[in-house]
C-alpha cells in the first residue's frame, strides 16, 4: 500500500523535534482526522538552515513531515514557498489515495513558519 520511502521515511524520521529560538514556526492542523503537523525554522542569509517538525497524526503525515523537512534544508525562501503538497507525495514515491490529504498538512506547516519569518522580519 505505501511505497518504500514512505515506510522508510515513517520507521526513521528525519529531523523530528523543535529548532531552538526558532526564527519562524508554523502549524496547521486538518479538520478532519484531527492530526496536528507543526514546523520550526532557522534562516540564515535567505537559506533555510535548519527545519524541524513535531507532527501528532498518522503514519503518512509522519513520513510526510520527514520528506518536507529533508527536502526544505538548504533551499532559499523563494524555493521552499514554492514547494507544493504535490512535489512531497511525489518525492515520497505516490500515497494511496485515501492518504492524500495527508500530504497536503506538509508544504502548508512548512510554508506557515516562513510566513511567520516573514512577519518577523517586517516587525524587526
Ligand atoms: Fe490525518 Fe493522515 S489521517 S493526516
Amino acid at each position: 500500500m505505501y511505497s518504500d520511502k514512505v515506510m522508510d521515511h515513517f520507521r526513521n524520521p528525519r529531523h523530528v523535534g523543535a529548532v531552538e529560538n526558532p526564527d519562524g514556526v508554523g502549524e496547521v492542523g486538518n479538520p478532519v482526522c484531527g492530526d496536528m503537523m507543526s514546523f520550526s525554522i532557522r534562516v540564515r542569509d535567505g537559506v533555510l538552515k535548519d527545519v524541524r517538525f513535531r507532527t501528532f497524526g498518522c503514519g503518512a503525515a509522519i513520513a510526510v513531515s520527514s520528506m518536507v523537512s529533508e527536502m526544505a534544508i538548504g533551499k532559499t525562501i523563494e524555493e521552499a514557498l514554492a514547494m507544493s503538497n504535490a512535489d512531497v507525495a511525489r518525492e515520497l514515491g505516490g500515497l494511496p489515495p485515501n492518504k492524500l490529504h495527508c500530504s497536503n498538512l506538509g508544504a502548508d506547516a512548512l510554508h506557515a513558519a516562513i510566513r511567520n519569518y516573514l512577519e518577523k522580519q517586517k516587525e524587526a
